[in-house]
């Protein structure tokens, strides 16, 4: 009976706790993670800085510095966990959607290293990861499902409905720019530094949100367009700028405040509506664009009207590897192991 016991408990051990290296490389972030089960050992981002001076990423520079990056990052990846690559069980890793350059270093890595040890090749959405960021070992509750998930980085902007860690549906997207982006873009043209997001989050602390009004999107069903956005905030300080050249930097905060209420008016409208229809008060927020300050407190307030809301934990709402391990843990548990033909894809839609 004792040696039953024994038995299942390393049965256990090797089935449902994993020691899993986990590879993200899909934009301009080079991530390695071990993951012991759901517990994260290590998550080490190497953040590219290349693309500073162009305003954006630009797709032939980051796989370059991927290549670089990638050989360092997984050793200190490694040496922080405290393990060997001998008692690793699995290898993960981002296979789409993303640019392919980035996407093709670290799948190849991914694949002569899994050969390397004879061990299983995990493949990744990394739009599924963000959502399943927030069942990454943590001290606060994850969502139970289903539950719906805003997720906002800088290439998506979808509203899903995660039926469980292997079912996802769509019920709407952008149709042309991410939430991310629309962040990024305006930024740039108020002339602040990439990336823009958090630097624009941090001057709207300081500024009035009504201070200026832009006209919002009319986009059916559940779908989000940005583009519109982008062009009426462009135009209006082109006509202002030509009035008083200081005008961006006299209303900087302002500005700032009044661009990121607009972005969350319009991601708001379409996600309390899909509240209403489905019915879940579960709600969950993913992608680089939770870390925003200001989306993070509107959540907060709907707790008000019984919502249950879900922000992960800061370091896991960018791109990290981490996430990608969590995804390669529950395909781990069904044994979904890749064969090692597998190609990366740029364009990867996530599971129905
Ligand atoms: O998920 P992510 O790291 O990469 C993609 O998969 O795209 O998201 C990056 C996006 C960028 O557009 C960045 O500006 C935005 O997330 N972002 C923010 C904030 N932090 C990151 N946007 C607004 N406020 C923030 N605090
Ligand atoms: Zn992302």
């Amino acid at each position: 009976m004792l040696v039953f016991h024994l038995l299942l408990i390393i049965f256990e051990e090797v089935n449902t706790k994993p020691l899993i290296l986990s590879i993200e490389s899909s934009c301009d972030d080079t991530s390695v993670a071990i993951l012991k089960g759901r517990k994260v050992l290590s998550n080490i981002v190497s953040t590219q800085k290349v693309h500073k001076d162009f305003g954006g990423v630009v797709p032939e520079l980051a796989s370059r510095a991927h290549q670089k990056n990638i050989v360092p990052t997984v050793d200190v990846a490694v040496k922080t966990a405290g393990i060997k690559l001998a008692e690793l069980d699995a290898i993960a890793f981002t296979v789409g959607p993303g640019l392919l350059g980035s996407l093709l270093v670290g799948v190849s890595f991914a694949k002569s290293m899994a050969l390397g040890l004879g061990i299983p090749l995990i493949t990744v959405n990394h739009m599924e990861a963000h959502i399943l960021a927030h069942f990454i070992d943590s001290d606060k509750q994850a969502p139970s499902f289903p539950f719906i998930c805003l997720t906002v980085s800088g290439g998506h902007t979808q509203l899903v409905e995660v039926k469980s860690p292997y079912q996802f549906e769509i019920h709407g997207e952008t149709i042309d720019d991410a939430a991310g982006e629309a962040f990024d873009k305006i930024a740039k043209i108020m002339g602040l530094p990439y990336p823009g997001g958090p630097v624009l989050d941090k001057l709207a602390q300081d500024g009035n949100p009504l201070a200026f009004k832009f006209s919002l999107p009319k986009v059916g069903n559940y779908d989000y367009s940005f583009s519109g956005l982008k062009t009426s905030v462009l135009y209006f300080l082109q006509k202002e700028m030509k009035l008083n050249s200081a005008f961006i930097e006299e209303n900087k905060n302002d500005l700032c405040a009044s661009v990121q209420k607009a972005i969350l008016d319009v991601l708001f409208v379409k996600l309390d509506l899909l509240v209403e229809e489905l019915g879940i008060k579960q709600i969950a927020v993913a992608g680089g664009v939770s870390a925003n300050s200001g989306l993070r407190s509107r959540l907060e307030t709907k707790r008000k009207v019984g919502w249950s809301v879900y922000l992960p934990d800061f370091e896991y709402c960018t791109d990290n590897a981490a996430m990608i391990g969590i995804g390669g843990y529950y395909k781990f548990l069904k044994q979904d192991f890749a064969e090692i033909s597998i190609a990366a894809q740029a364009r990867l839609k996530i599971t129905k």
